[in-house]
């Protein structure tokens, strides 16, 4: 175990910070979690030992208390939404850019050692032959992939000028518990499953993604604000694995025990990428990162999470 660092995560209440900021508290890391509680809810984080402040990253003066003292930062707020980025980009544009801008420059200013930031791999690098890497070449298709590059490329630039240690990290897509506030395909299939309603996939179904379970999105996060890696680093942490939108449909019915569930077809969305997933042979290298959550057991138990903490409240079920 190397040193606990004291570290701020930017939004911390949000879907993988709810898992992130369990694990660092669990390896004896002191977490200082700053969020505006946008799409996050300090619910996701009752009972776990770390110290929560509501703030925007864009405020200057929340930003720079809550630095106060800080090591290490994890950087995980942001407009996350690749649909809504397309109907709103400037909205995208000053959270995702400007955010990010503001914690890299409060954080140097800070004497902050290390910066960690959750960036991604599908949407930042668009339409390319998978498996994608780090030397694919980026042409994002949506504003929200344009917001991410631009983060990564202030991160690159702030590690030579400034000597700070970065870590960009490319997720796949995300999937596990406390994702019910997520847009994403799974979420949406075991809501549509709960509701007795059909699935539905945008496009012919054959449009692929690469799912990786939150617990190895943390550990991701985790190595990289304890390994020694050079400034700059940008990394793929996924699962490899390639998934169709058919398949994860099958996959989510077998999950929750409905083989028959019916699923219905409608056309494709803009900005969406069409096939994705990526190497993780460098986050290996480089972090010692490896997935550790095979794909039919992670979705079974995020069903299960699903039925025991979201379904059990709410009482529109029609199953
Ligand atoms: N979930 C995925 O599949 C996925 C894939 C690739 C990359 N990412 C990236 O990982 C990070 C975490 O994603 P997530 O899925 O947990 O999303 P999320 O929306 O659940 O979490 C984001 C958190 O940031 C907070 N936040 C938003 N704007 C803020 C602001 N201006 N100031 C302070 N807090 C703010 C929200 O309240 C929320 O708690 C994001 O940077 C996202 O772009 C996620």
């Amino acid at each position: 175990m190397t040193d606990p660092k004291r570290v701020l995560v930017t939004g911390g209440a949000g879907f993988v910070g709810a898992t992130l900021v369990r694990q660092l508290a669990d390896r004896g890391h002191s977490v200082r979690v700053l969020d505006n509680y946008t799409t996050g809810d300090p619910a996701h984080l009752a009972g776990v030992d770390a110290e929560l402040v509501e703030g925007d990253i864009r405020d200057g003066a929340a930003l720079g208390d809550a630095l106060d003292g800080m090591q290490a930062v994890i950087h995980l707020a942001a407009a996350g939404s690749v649909i809504k980025s397309i109907e709103d980009p400037a909205t995208n544009f000053d959270v995702n850019v400007l955010g990010t801008f503001r914690v890299l420059d409060a954080a140097r200013r800070a004497g902050v050692e290390r910066i960690v930031q959750a960036s991604t791999g599908g949407a930042l690098i668009g339409d390319a032959t998978p498996p994608v890497d780090e030397g694919s070449l980026p042409k994002p298709i949506s504003p929200y992939g344009a917001s991410k590059l631009a983060g990564e490329g202030y991160a690159y630039a702030f590690s030579q000028c400034y000597g700070l240690r970065t870590v960009a990290l490319r997720f796949g897509n995300v999937y596990g518990p406390w994702s019910a506030r997520k847009q994403g395909a799974m979420n949406m299939f075991f809501q549509a499953i709960h509701r007795g309603e059909p699935m539905v996939i945008y496009g012919d179904g054959t449009s692929s993604r690469d799912y990786t379970h939150v617990d190895d999105i943390a550990a991701g996060l985790r190595l990289a604000l304890e390994r020694d890696v050079p400034g700059g680093t940008v990394l793929h942490i996924a699962s490899g694995v390639e998934t169709t939108v058919a398949e994860l449909a099958d996959l989510c019915r077998a999950a929750a025990g409905a083989p028959d569930h019916p699923v219905e077809y409608r056309p494709g969305r803009t900005g969406e990428v069409d096939r994705n997933f990526a190497s993780y042979d460098l986050a290996r290298e480089l972090l010692g990162y490896a997935p550790t959550i095979k794909r039919e057991d992670g979705i079974r138990s995020t069903w299960q999470w699903y039925t025991e903490s979201v379904f059990s409240a709410d009482p529109v079920s029609a199953r």
